[in-house]
């Protein structure tokens, strides 16, 4: 293993920065040559790359976002694509890649292994935290650590007012983020994929608060809970039928993806980056770098993306009780 490239790819998130500083580091140490491919698979068929070394990686570990930008090629989900991409990394002598991404992230990488014989390894980089056999995915803590912060000012707003808010976040596929922040800011419900939560048992669950005495509510939403119908069409549907209420909506959005890494995410993404650079040092290939509690772990690539963690069925008794 003589050079190898490394791209972010997807979704920014935060920590992506200092797992790049970090594989640059670790390469420097084993005397490898980094190859940075900028705007991910679009830089990989464009053959966008520069050499990295460890001062072009200074002053990074604190940054959200990617300096390798980042970006969804869909050119790269045509065998066309890859044949380009791998002319790319032919051409830099690229002896291995790492991949920085989410679940579509991984797929192209597998594409890249299996129809080229390429090593690859992954480091899951997404808010989502949606990536099997990791219990931590890099930007995951960040991401809660901001959606809390951001519903501790909306909840100061719904008290003044005696409000009602539909609070949005994101997970498109899945309810993590919703799940945890949720518990994290005292929400009265919490609605995910994962759990189809009827519009009448979220009534009944307002009409209950009510009766006890409480004037305001925080409902968080992930993205992905879609009973039909998006998050203003359900608070409307609220509103209507509890006409006492207040109901405001507000959406997230992608402050959720930005922002300095939280410490946790910032040793994360260190200890993956040394860990990926290593394993292809030692010839492996098709594999994850993960984390299950707080020890790095290595998951086959395939199984990462092909099965799905479950919900943890103890955050929503434990939600439940706290609603009474
Ligand atoms: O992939 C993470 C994610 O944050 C999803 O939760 C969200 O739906 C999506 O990215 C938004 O992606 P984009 O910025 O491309 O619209």
């Amino acid at each position: 293993m003589k050079t190898i490239g490394v791209l972010t790819s997807g979704g920014d998130s935060p920590g992506m920065n200092t797992a790049l500083r970090s594989i640059v580091r670790t390469c420097a140490h084993y005397k490898i040559k980094c190859v940075g491919i900028v705007r991910g698979y679009s830089g990989l068929i464009e053959d966008n790359t520069k050499v990295l070394n460890t001062r072009s990686v200074r002053g990074i570990i604190n940054k959200g976002g990617t300096f390798l930008y980042s970006a969804r090629c869909d050119e790269f989900r045509q065998a066309s694509g890859r044949k380009k991409a791998y002319k790319t990394l032919r051409n830099n002598n690229i002896d291995g890649l790492i991949v920085i991404g989410g679940d579509g992230s991984f797929t192209g990488a597998l594409k890249l292994k299996d129809e080229f014989n390429f090593p690859v390894i992954g480091i899951p980089g997404t808010i989502d935290n949606d990536i099997f056999g990791t219990s931590h995915t890099l930007g995951y803590d960040t991401a809660l650590n901001t959606v809390m912060d951001a519903i501790d000012k909306i909840r100061d707003s719904a008290i003044s007012h005696d409000r009602l808010f539909f609070v949005e976040v994101m997970g498109k596929d899945a309810g993590y983020i919703a799940l945890r922040s949720g518990i994290a800011i005292g929400a009265q419900e919490i609605l995910i994929p994962e759990v189809n939560t009827k519009i009448n048992d979220l009534i009944d669950s307002l009409k209950n608060s009510k009766k006890s005495g409480k004037t305001s509510s925080i409902i968080v939403v992930a993205e992905g809970y879609k009973p039909g119908k998006n998050v203003y069409q359900i608070a409307d549907e609220i509103q209507e039928k509890l006409p006492n209420y207040q109901v405001r909506v507000s959406v997230l959005g992608h402050i959720q993806r930005g922002g300095r890494p939280s410490c946790f995410d910032r040793v994360l993404g260190t200890k993956m980056g040394v860990k990926a650079v290593e394993l292809l040092k030692d010839a492996k290939t098709g594999i994850m770098v993960g984390t299950q509690h707080g020890k790095i772990v290595t998951v086959p690539l395939k199984k990462a993306i092909s099965e799905k963690t479950k919900i943890d069925k103890d955050l929503l008794r434990i939600s439940k009780i706290m609603n009474t």
